[in-house]
């Protein structure tokens, strides 16, 4: 759906002309569950994008539609719910409930989402929503946020209101994004760079088809894990805060102490984050052959110590390995399902997305979708008229 048809599509629904904001979907090159152990990753923002067209109401209700799936939701302000409700329009909610924790005060709203961000393939489809909805919102809003403090919202909104666990990496680069950049973020102090992507490198992401579910799966588990992890090393040294704080040193000294699984569990978030940084450094250089090489041990790592790999996401990463084009690959977001990324030289998209596919299908029995990507700008208000 084109925003334009967006824009008419809310027009016959509301009788009233919409603002529309757009908050992208996104791919993370390196620095996998890392985020919520106060690590470093370094995402993309991408084309996928989720729009919240809205205008104001004269009452104090919140209504809710989307334009793929069914369902009119009326809240009203002054009696938003307190708990999920298992609907797609939690994550909207979610957002106005932390908005109103906020003190943000709204007059009523008419909101209409629409998302092309595929679901359940770890290409943050709801941190998407939840951006475009909470600027969507603070447009009505009595106060204004900034862009980094919208992410942090939507991310509490998850957590809270939604239930899933998640770091701050998608909400962030959903807001922050560039086009033609990563960012390098630490995720303690929000502090970023810009990592430029060299113009004749595209991100060709493979879809494996295979659906995760954030909220219920393992993603919380391994969270859980990580602070053992951390109640672990904080007793032995008080600096530790956070698994970030652990350096190699602490590791191996207390590796015979640490449970078997806790061990492999910090080992990845250790090693991850000694990779992110060292990848964005090869990426300033130039030197895509050691960032390849840092994405292949970045998922061998996913695979064998975090454990958040699946058989699909491991064929699609072998199924790249020597083709014509390919500079590095590996699973991208939470893990189990959902797709991997990969820098292919522009020239060699085409034939790249064709034999992956082909490779794929033929080891799996499943049709991949196969998206060729760049980074795009974060979250913005699109002009009208549309
Ligand atoms: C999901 C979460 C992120 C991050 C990744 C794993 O995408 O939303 O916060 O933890 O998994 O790196």
């Amino acid at each position: 759906m084109k925003v334009a048809e967006l824009a008419v599509h809310f027009e016959s629904t509301y009788a009233d002309r919409p603002r529309v904001y757009r908050a992208p979907g996104r791919v993370n090159l390196i620095g996998e569950h890392t985020d919520y152990n106060d690590g470093f990753v370094m995402p993309a923002a991408i084309g996928f994008s989720a729009y919240a067209a809205t205008s104001p109401r004269r009452d104090r209700k919140l209504l809710i539609r989307s334009a793929e799936y069914p369902g009119t939701f009326e809240f009203d302000f002054d009696c938003l719910p307190r708990q999920r409700t298992g609907d797609w329009c939690d994550y909207v909610v979610g957002v106005a409930v932390m908005l109103q924790q906020e003190g943000i005060r709204f007059a009523g709203s008419n909101l209409l989402i629409h998302g092309d961000v595929p679901v359940g393939a770890g290409l943050s489809s709801s941190a998407a929503i939840e951006v475009a909805s909470a600027l969507a919102l603070l447009s009505l809003g009595d106060r204004r946020l900034t862009l980094p403090e919208i992410a942090q919202l939507c991310r509490k909104a998850e957590n809270t209101f939604v239930g899933a666990r998640v770091g701050i990496m998608d909400q962030f680069v959903s807001c922050m994004g560039k086009a033609g950049h990563a960012l390098l973020l630490d995720c303690r102090s929000l502090d970023f760079q810009l990592a430029p992507i060299p113009a004749r490198i595209r991100l060709v992401v493979c879809n494996t088809m295979v659906k995760h579910d954030l909220a219920t799966g393992t993603y919380n588990i391994r969270r859980a894990e990580c602070e053992e992890g951390v109640r672990f090393f904080a007793k032995r040294n008080p600096s530790v805060h956070a698994l970030r704080d652990v350096t190699t040193d602490l590791l191996q000294q207390y590796s015979r102490e640490l449970p078997p699984t806790l061990l492999k569990r910090c080992t990845h978030v250790v090693e991850e984050n000694q990779r992110t940084r060292e990848a964005a450094r090869a990426f300033a250089e130039g030197n895509l052959a050691r960032m390849g090489e840092l994405m292949r041990d970045s998922h061998n790592s996913l695979r064998d110590l975090y454990e958040v790999s699946c058989r699909e996401l491991d064929v699609m990463v072998d199924s790249a390995q020597g083709l014509p084009g390919f500079l590095g690959g590996r699973m991208t977001g939470g893990g189990f399902g959902g797709c991997t990324v990969n820098l292919v030289e522009e020239q060699h998209c085409a034939e790249f997305a064709t034999r992956i596919a082909e490779q794929f299908q033929a080891e799996t029995g499943i049709t991949p979708q196969i998206y060729t990507c760049s980074a795009e700008d974060g979250a913005q208000e699109l002009p009208q008229p549309f």
